[in-house]
C-alpha cells in the first residue's frame, strides 16, 4: 500500500528541516513527576523489573504522549541495562540510585564477557514493538543507549558520583584496561542500537551525561572516538539511522564533537552559551535543548523568560525543544503544560 509518507516533525528536524513550531519532548519524560507513572511503578517490583516488563514499560513510554502530546516518545528503559546484559549485577536502590559491583582493578576487566547476552534484552525489543504499534503516526519513536564513557563511570565506581573521580582515576592509571572496557561497551552499543532500529525505533539518542568532566585529550579518546565508532557501526547495518548525540557539559568541545561525529543532531545542556550554540553548532547541525530543568520546576516568570530565551536563540534554524537534562522528579505537571502552551502558541 502506498500513501502519503507520514509527516513526523521531529524526524524532519533530524533530516535538517526547520519546523515553524519546534517539535518538543523532554528527557526523562516518563518518570516520577507523573502520578500515572508512580501508580505503575508501585505495581512493578524493582525498577529493572519495570524496564523488563514489556507491557508496563510500553505503558509508561506512552503516558507522556497521551498527557502532553509530545512529538517524541522515548523508550522506557535505562542505560544500565547494558552492564546487566554483560553479566554485571545492577540494582536500583530507592533514594540512592544505581548500585553495581565496582570494577576497580584491571584483572576484573579482563574477566568481563566480551559481548552482551541479547536474550537478557529481549523484553526491551518486545517493548519497542508494543510502543510502535500504539504510537500516533506523527510521533517520532526514540531508542537510546548510554555512551561508553558514561556507562563506564557507573561500572567502575559501582554507583553515581558527583565528578566521576573513580573512572577518571582508573583511566589515568590503567588506560589499556579502561580502553578494553570502552571497546566492549562500544561494540555492545552498536549491537543494541541496531537491534532497537530493527525492532522499530525511528531514531536513537546517545546519552553522554558525564562527558563534561574530561579534559580535551580524554574527551577525544573516551567520548568522541567511541561515539564516532558507534555511529559508524550502526550506519554500517542501518545506513539511514538517525542519531542524536548528547555530550552533556561538553561546552566549547561541542564544536569538535560535531565536526568529528556525523550525528544528525546534537543535544545542548542548559549551561551552554546560546550565541555559541546558534553560531557555531546550529550552523553545522540541528540542535536540541536546552531549558534548565530547574527553571521548569520553578515556574512563573522565570519559566516564561527561560522558554523565550531558548526560542529566541535557536528557533530560527533546525531545532527540537527539550530540557538541558532530565526533568526533575518534583516538577509540577502544570509547569510542563504551561511550557508546551507557550511553545506551541
Ligand atoms: O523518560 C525517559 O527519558 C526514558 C527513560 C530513561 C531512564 N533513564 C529512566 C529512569 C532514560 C533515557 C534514562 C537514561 C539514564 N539513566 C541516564 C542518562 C541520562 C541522564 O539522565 O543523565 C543515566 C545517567 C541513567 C542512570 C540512572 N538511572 C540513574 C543515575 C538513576 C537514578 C537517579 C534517578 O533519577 O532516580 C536511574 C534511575 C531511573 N532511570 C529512573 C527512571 C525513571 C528513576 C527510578 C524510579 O522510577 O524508581
Amino acid at each position: 500500500m502506498t500513501g502519503e509518507p507520514v509527516h513526523k516533525p521531529l524526524r524532519d528536524v533530524l533530516d535538517g528541516k526547520r519546523q515553524s513550531v519546534p517539535p518538543i519532548w523532554m528527557m526523562r519524560q516518563a518518570g516520577r513527576y507523573l502520578p500515572e507513572y508512580r501508580e505503575v511503578r508501585k505495581t512493578a517490583g524493582s525498577f529493572l523489573d519495570l524496564c523488563f516488563s514489556p507491557k508496563l514499560a510500553a505503558e509508561v513510554t506512552l503516558q507522556p504522549i497521551r498527557r502532553f502530546g509530545f512529538d517524541a516518545a522515548i523508550l522506557f528503559s535505562d542505560i544500565l541495562v547494558i552492564p546487566h546484559a554483560l553479566g554485571r549485577s545492577v540494582r536500583f536502590v530507592e533514594g540512592e540510585g544505581p548500585q553495581l559491583d565496582p570494577l576497580d582493578d584491571p584483572a576484573a576487566i579482563s574477566g568481563l564477557r566480551l559481548s552482551i547476552d541479547d536474550d537478557a534484552l529481549a523484553p526491551v525489543y518486545e517493548t519497542i514493538g508494543l510502543v510502535e504499534s500504539a504510537l500516533p503516526a506523527n510521533v517520532t519513536f526514540l531508542g537510546f543507549c548510554g555512551a561508553p564513557w558514561t556507562v563506564a563511570t557507573y561500572m567502575v565506581a559501582g554507583h553515581g558520583t558527583p565528578d566521576q573521580a573513580p573512572a577518571r582515576s582508573f583511566a589515568y592509571r590503567h588506560p589499556e584496561a579502561f580502553g578494553r572496557l570502552i571497546d566492549i561497551l562500544t561494540d555492545a552499543s552498536v549491537h543494541y542500537l541496531v537491534r532497537q532500529f530493527e525492532a522499530g525505533v525511528d531514531a536513537v539518542q546517545i546519552f553522554d551525561t558525564w562527558a563534561g568532566v574530561l579534559p580535551p585529550g580524554e574527551f577525544q579518546r573516551w567520548c568522541i572516538e567511541p561515539v564516532r565508532r558507534i555511529v559508524d557501526g550502526v550506519r554500517g547495518k542501518v545506513p539511514d539511522a538517525r542519531i542524536i548525540g548528547f555530550p552533556r557539559g561538553a561546552a566549547t568541545q561541542l564544536a569538535r564533537y560535531v565536526e568529528q561525529i556525523p550525528v544528525n543532531a546534537v543535544g545542548l545542556d542548559w549551561m551552554i552559551d546560546l550565541n555559541f550554540a546558534r553560531d557555531v553548532i546550529q550552523t553545522r547541525r540541528p540542535v536540541q535543548g536546552n531549558l534548565d530543568p530547574m527553571v521548569l520546576k520553578a515556574g512563573g516568570t522565570a519559566l516564561d523568560h527561560g522558554v523565550d530565551t531558548v526560542l529566541n536563540a535557536l528557533s530560527g534554524g533546525p531545532f527540537i525543544f527539550n530540557l538541558g537534562h532530565g526533568i526533575l522528579p518534583d516538577t509540577p505537571v502544570a509547569h510542563v503544560e504551561g511550557m508546551i502552551r507557550k511553545i506551541r502558541g
